[in-house]
């Protein structure tokens, strides 16, 4: 449903990457670690029903958001509050080896070696919008594998209902997390139907290149529906649960931040619109679609919701 071949990819949906094919040659095989990389593409899910239709907000060809981009403008808070903190202060995050703890209700619970957990799949590419809650958005070349295929394989308990992703605790390294701004580890959770989705994303690369470090490396979560808080970062525990975790942003402000995070052009942030949005490095700003575009494929996971409750 979702892969298409690349000769079906109308080029609108791939002319910018000129740069980001030169630089792929450029660097070969740098991609130990991740392993095989399958260029299996994904289309812009619900984006083709866009063109031709300025309304909509999005322009056609959802150009990509340059590589330097991404890897500079970051959310992080455990290496800085500043977009450019993660950048500056992750460098030297060690990120192998790598151990992830599952745990909860699960038949597998174990510490997994990260190669170990990722090892049978293949990461796949896959662009996906990103839209933070603080009004910006990118579109991004992921490289990963649908977390589905992974809780599969650890085959969660029939009491399993939510799942809870945890980042490293690690002041030393981290320094962001010798400030108590949040309520560290940072923590995000799915509804189970949520993290079965078919466009969930353990994420372990983009631009055919190994996760950088401010991006979340080894391992981060993307939720390309939901604000980019939802897509933690660095993860070391994945836990299934009965219950609805709490999840950091929600801890921290919950008349602000919720469980669900659906991105909702009509669900105001309490101090802010959500109506439009700024492409990193472009100036005009866009209109925000509901669940970020990708409404086709997800709104039924919110039947009979008020979503302005469930926010
Ligand atoms: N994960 C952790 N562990 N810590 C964070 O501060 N920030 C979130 C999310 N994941 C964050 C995190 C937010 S607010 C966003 S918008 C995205 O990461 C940003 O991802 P990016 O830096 O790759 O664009």
């Amino acid at each position: 449903m979702l892969i298409r071949k690349r000769s079906e990819i109308p080029s609108s949906e791939i002319t910018p990457e000129k740069t980001y094919i030169d630089r792929r040659k450029f660097i070969g095989a740098t991609l130990a670690g991740v392993g095989a990389v399958a260029v299996g593409r994904t289309r812009l899910p619900s984006l083709l029903a866009a063109e031709g239709d300025s309304g909509v907000g999005f322009p056609a060809d959802d150009e990509l958001t340059p590589y330097e981009l991404i890897t500079s403008y970051n959310n992080f808070y455990e290496f800085g509050t500043s977009k450019e903190d993660p950048a500056r202060n992750a460098q030297e995050f060690v990120t192998r080896p790598w151990t992830v703890r599952v745990e909860g209700e699960v038949s597998r619970p174990a510490d997994y070696d990260l190669d170990d957990l990722l090892r049978p799949h293949t990461p796949e590419e896959r662009i996906y919008r990103l839209r933070c809650v603080e009004g910006w958005s990118a579109v991004i070349p992921w490289l990963g594998i649908p977390l589905r295929d992974i809780i599969e394989r650890l085959q969660p308990t029939s009491n399993a209902r939510f799942v809870e992703f945890t980042t490293l605790l690690d002041p030393e390294q981290m320094p962001g997390q010798r400030r108590r701004v949040l309520n560290w580890p940072y923590v995000e959770g799915l509804r189970m139907d949520e993290a079965m989705h078919p466009l969930t994303l353990i994420a372990v690369g983009l631009y055919g290149r190994e996760l950088p470090n401010q991006n979340g490396a080894p391992l981060r979560l993307v939720v390309p529906w939901k604000y980019g808080f939802k897509s933690g970062k660095s993860i070391v525990k994945i836990r299934f649960r009965r219950n609805m975790p709490l999840t950091s942003w929600a801890d921290a402000a919950p008349r602000e931040y919720g469980f669900y995070a659906n991105v909702n052009p009509e669900v105001d942030h309490p101090r802010w619109s959500q109506a439009r949005e700024r492409r990193l490095g472009k100036f005009l700003r866009i209109r925000t679609q509901m669940f970020n575009g990708y409404g086709e494929e997800v709104a039924h996971l919110y039947n009979g919701m008020d979503l302005r409750r469930w926010f």
